[in-house]
């Protein structure tokens, strides 16, 4: 990677790694919508009532999770598999810069049957985990207003590789990585869904905390995740 393309990623990066308030559970402001035609006067607009509903799962968040009643091994597996896998024609895809694929999925397990506690990385080749190390307590990798967590079974860690995509794209890849964590944590949403596992997309974890627990090294950036249960 080239030393200014790695200067203007970590500027970047690093200088929005944890907000001010971090602690303080705020919500969205509004904009206020001047000047605007109603979508539905409009002469050339066609307004379809589409019911997406029938087509789509119910992708909502879903944070009512229990100890009591852990996903196992299986369902991991399968969420997984369906999700984020390479050379596959029947799981799920998702677009990828330069088909480079930079992310890697990191698991966090807590309380899955089956699986012992501790890090993992998620080979998208052989849908297997690696073992990394003991740690399991997700709790402290969360903000406090993530309080819920204490409940899930397990925490995906989206963790881009720069390596790789910086040699095509520059700094641009940083840009790219980002975007690539939507379309892949939509596809877990939908097959989570599908498999009847509670998910819910979280931003606010402790980037320097996540980095030490996954061993994570010098180009590899902890941007998303998800918790399950
Ligand atoms: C980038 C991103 C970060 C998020 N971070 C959190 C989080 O830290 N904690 C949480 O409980 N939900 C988090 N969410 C979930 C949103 O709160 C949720 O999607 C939103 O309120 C809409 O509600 P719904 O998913 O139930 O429709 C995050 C969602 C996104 C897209």
């Amino acid at each position: 990677m080239k030393i200014e393309d790695k200067q203007l990623i970590d500027f970047y990066h690093y200088n929005t790694t944890n907000y001010h308030d971090q602690l303080l559970y705020e919500k969205g402001g509004s904009f206020g919508y001047e000047n605007n035609i109603a979508v539905s006067k409009h002469p050339d607009d066609v307004i379809e009532n589409i019911d997406f509903h029938q087509i789509l799962p119910d992708l909502s968040s879903k944070r009512d999770m229990s100890l009591n009643n852990p996903l196992d091994k299986s369902e991991i597996l399968n969420l997984l598999y369906n999700s984020y896998r390479f050379n596959n024609k029947k799981s799920l895809k998702s677009p990828s810069p330069g088909g480079i694929y930079p992310l890697e999925l990191y698991l966090v397990i807590q309380n899955v049957k089956g699986i012992e506690k501790g890090v993992y990385l998620y080979n998208r080749e052989k849908v297997s985990l690696s073992f990394i190390n003991n740690f399991h307590d997700i709790y402290s990798l969360n903000v406090p207003s993530n309080n819920f967590i204490k409940n899930v079974g397990c925490m995906i860690f989206f963790v881009c590789n720069l390596n790789n995509l910086t040699h095509k794209y520059d700094a641009r890849a940083y840009r790219y990585c980002l975007i690539e964590c939507g379309h892949v944590g939509q596809n877990l949403s939908i097959v989570s869904n599908r498999l009847k596992i509670k998910s819910c997309a979280i931003g606010g974890f402790y980037d320097n905390k996540v980095k030490k627990v996954l061993n994570l090294s010098d180009n590899f950036y902890p941007l998303y995740s998800y918790v399950l249960g």
